[in-house]
């Protein structure tokens, strides 16, 4: 069975750690979108790992891990986190070719994209405007795919295309760089060098991902696709312009890979119990203004620091609104809710069932940024869960009552099952009630 997973929030939700566990299953294991502005934690015996490009089956022996064409790639943090698994021991030096494939048609992201990033950001703070970016280059280089002047990964490997692709790259570029930021023009020569120079060490590891694929699906292998990022932060059904440059959502994992529409046939959306956000922009359920104390507990409990940035997450309830939409835009057929144990010993847990918006009751999330922020949660208000002996737990009628009513109102809400509970980082730590 092959199966799509993604962040059914605003990122962050733990997709790595679920990723990590249905690995053991799968053959085949898909980054589809985004680049390294992810950062999924995996943990095992008690060892973190922290993957932001390569995806997270590498940590199961004898998996081939793919980096597809929707993929924004960045050669150099590629190679960082490549030579940090051979010196772990999780990937042999001499071998890790095999494991690893990454997509001739996917974009690189070039020094310039991340200058550009920082730069924009900077400008934007002054006006109070900026997106909160990873600064990882991301945004500009996805800009660049589609504005046709982008380059992709085989482009490397061939000196005169090279040449002229990255020459009419950055002509805009130099303009924008020294008119407008008043920064240094681009090196051409050394960019050049430089990206032939990467060109040949990552040869081992460019191929054709769309035909491994699709050699898969004929044989009937199992495939994987992880998912990046969050349904809230896709370039067209998120909280936009406060989004990533990517599609997050189920779809982009065919068009990121290049496959039909019957190449998966699970959804599994990734919830926190409760919400958390980095950025900048609208977050309804948001309670570091009204319930600081209890936002300052869940980010201790949790520790809801980014694990690409460092930066403290916002931090608010479940809500159940949002997730709806998501439900509905990537059609999620079962959902891990993660990071249950957080919110164990709180004495009451809200969840928002509905927004207020100009004096009426709405059950959507609404299209325009004006209004995201403008709308006033409506809270179902449980109580909350006291610490309980996750072993014994085999099924949902064994969770402690008032985590089950928790569930309960989930899955009711959603009509979506909670195949899966998360109380903790490690792989032990999962209570699963249905395989996939
Ligand atoms: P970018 O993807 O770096 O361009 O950032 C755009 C927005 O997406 C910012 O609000 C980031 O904080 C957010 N973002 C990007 N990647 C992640 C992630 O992996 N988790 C959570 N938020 C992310």
């Amino acid at each position: 069975m092959n199966v799509i997973i993604v962040g059914a929030q605003w990122g962050d939700e733990g997709k790595g750690k679920v990723v990590d566990l249905f690995s053991s299953k799968a053959e085949y294991i898909v980054r589809y979108q985004g680049g390294n502005n992810a950062g999924h934690t995996i943990v095992v015996n008690g060892k973190k790992t922290v993957l932001h490009l390569i995806p997270s089956g590498v940590l199961h022996p004898g998996k081939v891990c793919l980096i597809a064409n929707g993929v924004v790639f960045d050669p150099a943090v590629f190679f960082e986190e490549l030579d940090s698994l051979i010196a772990s021991g999780v990937l042999s030096a001499s071998t890790a070719h095999e494991a690893i494939r990454v997509s001739e048609r996917a974009h690189i992201i070039m020094p310039y994209h991340r200058l550009l990033d920082k730069l924009r950001e900077e400008h934007a703070t002054k006006t109070k405007d900026n997106i909160g970016t990873t600064v990882r280059g991301i945004g500009p280089a996805y800009e660049d795919k589609v504005a046709r002047r982008g380059i992709q990964v085989v482009d490397l490997l061939r000196p005169e295309l090279l040449k002229n692709k990255l020459r009419r790259a950055i002509e805009e570029k130099d303009i924008l760089l020294k008119y407008h930021f008043g920064a240094r023009e681009i090196d051409f020569d050394s960019l050049y060098k430089e990206s032939l120079k990467l060109g040949q060490r990552l040869k081992p590891y460019i191929g054709d991902v769309r035909g491994v694929l699709q050699e898969a699906l004929k044989y009937n292998r199992s495939i994987l696709f992880e998912g990046a990022q969050g349904t809230l932060l896709d370039v067209d059904h998120g909280t936009y312009p406060f989004v990533t440059s990517s599609s997050t959502v189920a779809g982009g994992a065919l068009t990121g890979s290049g496959l039909g529409l019957k190449a998966a046939s699970e959804v599994i959306g990734i919830t926190k119990a409760y919400t958390t956000r980095v950025g900048t922009g609208p977050f309804p359920t948001e309670i570091e203004k009204t319930e600081r104390e209890t936002a300052e507990k869940i980010r201790s409990l949790g520790a809801e620091f980014g694990a690409t940035t460092g930066r403290p997450r916002r931090v608010g309830w479940l809500d159940l609104v949002a997730l709806k939409y998501a439900v509905e835009v990537n059609g999620i057929t079962g959902l891990a809710l993660m990071k249950a144990d957080v919110l164990q010993d709180f004495d009451c847990v809200k969840v928002c069932t509905s927004y207020r918006l100009n004096g009426t009751t709405v059950y959507d999330l609404p299209s325009c940024i004006e209004d995201i922020e403008k709308v006033e949660p409506a809270y179902e208000v449980l109580p909350g869960w006291s610490k309980y002996d996750t072993s014994v737990v085999k099924v949902k009628e064994d969770l402690p009552r008032e985590l089950r009513n928790y569930v309960k109102l989930i899955e009711e809400f959603l009509k979506v099952p909670v195949i899966l509970i998360s109380t903790g980082p490690g792989r032990e730590e999962t209570l699963t009630f249905k395989s996939v």
